[in-house]
Formats: C-alpha cells, structure tokens, sequence
C-alpha cells in the first residue's frame, strides 16, 4: 500500500513549495529570473510538482470545502459501482481516487493516474494517513493522460477531475478516454465551468484576481495560480466539451454546470 513508481519523499510543506520553486526558476530561466510560463507539458508538470505540498489544503480554503461536494457527484455521475475497474485520470493527490475505492469495493479496482510524482507521492502518503480497507484497491500510476498505459475497453468507468483542462492536448485525451473506456459506460469530466454568462464568468474572474491569487501569494506561489485564469479562458465552454467528447465517438455527451455556474461536469457515454 501507499507505494508510487519511483516514488520522492515530501516533508514539511513550505520547505518543500520553497524547494521546489528554486528548481522550477532553474528549470525555466536560471536563478534569480522565474517565470512560470506554462504552455508545455514539462512546464505544467513542473507547477503541478510545485503546489503539490499545499494543494490540498488550498483547495479546502479557496473553495470553503465546496470541491468536496463537486468531487462527489463527478465520481456518482460517473456510475462506478462494486466490483468495478476504474480509472481516475489526472488524479493529483487523489480524492475522486479515494471516493472511487470506497464505491468498487475490495472487488474492484481504481487506476490513479498522474504525471506528476509529487502529487502522486502525496496521494500515496495520504492514503497511509487515512488508512481504509478499501484503499488496498487503489493503484498509483505515472503516466501521461496523452498516451495511457491500457489496452481498449478496459474501464467501467473514468473520472478525470480539474485535469482535462491542464492538458495540452484536449482531443487527445478525450480520445484515450474514449478509447479505454468499455462500450456504455461513461467518463465523469469535473472543472472549472468556463461560462459563456457575462456575470459569471466576471465573478470568476474577480474571486481568481481577489482571493485566490492573493491567498496563494501567501504560499509563495503568485504566479502558479495566475496561470489559473487563463487555463480556464483556454479551456472549452459546455457546449464545446459535448461537441468534442461526440468527435472523439461518445454517443451521448451532456455537461452541467454546478457551484451556480463557477463549476461543470461532462458526462459522456460511450
Ligand atoms: C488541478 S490538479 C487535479 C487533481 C485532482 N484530480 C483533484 O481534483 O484534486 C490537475 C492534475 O492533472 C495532472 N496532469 C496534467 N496534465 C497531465 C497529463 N498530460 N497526464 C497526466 N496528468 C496530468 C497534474 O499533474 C495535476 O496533478
């Protein structure tokens, strides 16, 4: 149990945003000159290397517990049920993972994907933490949402939560999605809700700008989370998500929005 593929030991979590950061100016410029560009995959991975020591706290404060709500309907709309082989792409440090365990039961089992070592480091030590039976179920594996180590039609089920937009290639992966998926059963797509209301998305905007960046900065990581705004203006709106889950051969795609707009699932059936 708790065991990732050449797994990094994460201490105390300031040492390690401050450790990380100094290897993230070096990846970028050289010392002294950061800047978090992120438009390539190595550079998402780096900054998801970065944030994994707070992630998981920052997202209870941003979100004032609320992503706990939205993770678990994702993961009821996906249709994961007992004895079930799921897969939980992007899993990060692994909370639509650990709801997925407890819904397939020591008979089933949950495939946790990520490419990012320190989020799944994270995820591995957290399911130490909070040991449950159920949690023997889980497998933590890194591997790139691009190109999955499965062979076709090997799911039951797929929940990819706030990672389709981080990737770079956005068809791509709806296509591997669609790909390990068996024939019927769904993927469950929660994020961030890129709102074609004026109103909403200009909250957005401002609780981002006011709140989140602000509250971030406090950890040291002002321009991780900037990059925040612009994934969501590069991401796809609703009805842009439904239209590429059908080219990647869904048969039925509907998204939802959730949080009063802020937040929308996709949930495509193959
Ligand atoms: C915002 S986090 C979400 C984590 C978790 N699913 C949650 O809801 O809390 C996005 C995750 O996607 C991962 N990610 C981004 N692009 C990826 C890719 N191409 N392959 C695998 N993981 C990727 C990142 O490493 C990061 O852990």
């Amino acid at each position: 149990m708790g065991t990732v593929t050449a797994a990094i030991s994460v201490s105390a979590a300031a040492a390690a945003v401050s450790r990380s950061r100094r290897a993230g100016r070096r990846r970028h410029r050289g010392p002294g000159v950061f800047s978090c560009s992120v438009s390539t995959a190595g550079e998402r991975q780096a900054l998801f290397s970065r944030i994994a020591p707070v992630y998981d706290h920052l997202n209870d404060v941003l979100s004032l517990g609320q992503h706990r709500t939205w993770k678990r309907i994702c993961v009821s709309w996906s249709r994961a049920k007992m004895g079930d082989r799921v897969l939980d792409l992007c899993c990060g440090s692994g909370d639509l993972a650990f709801l997925l365990s407890q819904k397939v039961g020591l008979d089933g089992e949950v495939m946790a994907v990520d490419f990012s070592r320190q989020q799944l480091q994270t995820a591995a030590d957290r399911q130490e933490q909070r040991w449950k039976l159920c949690y023997e179920n889980i497998k933590w594996i890194e591997g790139d949402a691009l190109d999955l180590p499965f062979t076709d039609c090997y799911f039951d089920a797929v929940t990819v939560g706030y990672g389709l937009r981080n990737v770079v290639d956005k068809s791509r992966a709806m296509q591997e999605i669609f790909r390990v998926l068996k024939p019927g059963s769904r993927a469950s797509i929660l994020d961030f809700n890129k709102s074609s209301s004026l109103f909403t998305a200009s909250l957005q905007s401002w609780a981002i700008d006011n709140v989140v960046v602000p509250l971030a900065s406090g950890y040291g990581l002002t321009e991780e989370y900037k990059y925040l705004k612009s994934s969501i203006s590069q991401y796809a709106t609703g009805e842009e998500l439904e239209k590429l889950a059908r080219e990647a051969g869904f048969t039925v795609a509907k998204h939802y929005e959730l949080g009063g707009g802020i937040m929308g699932n996709l949930v495509a059936t193959r």
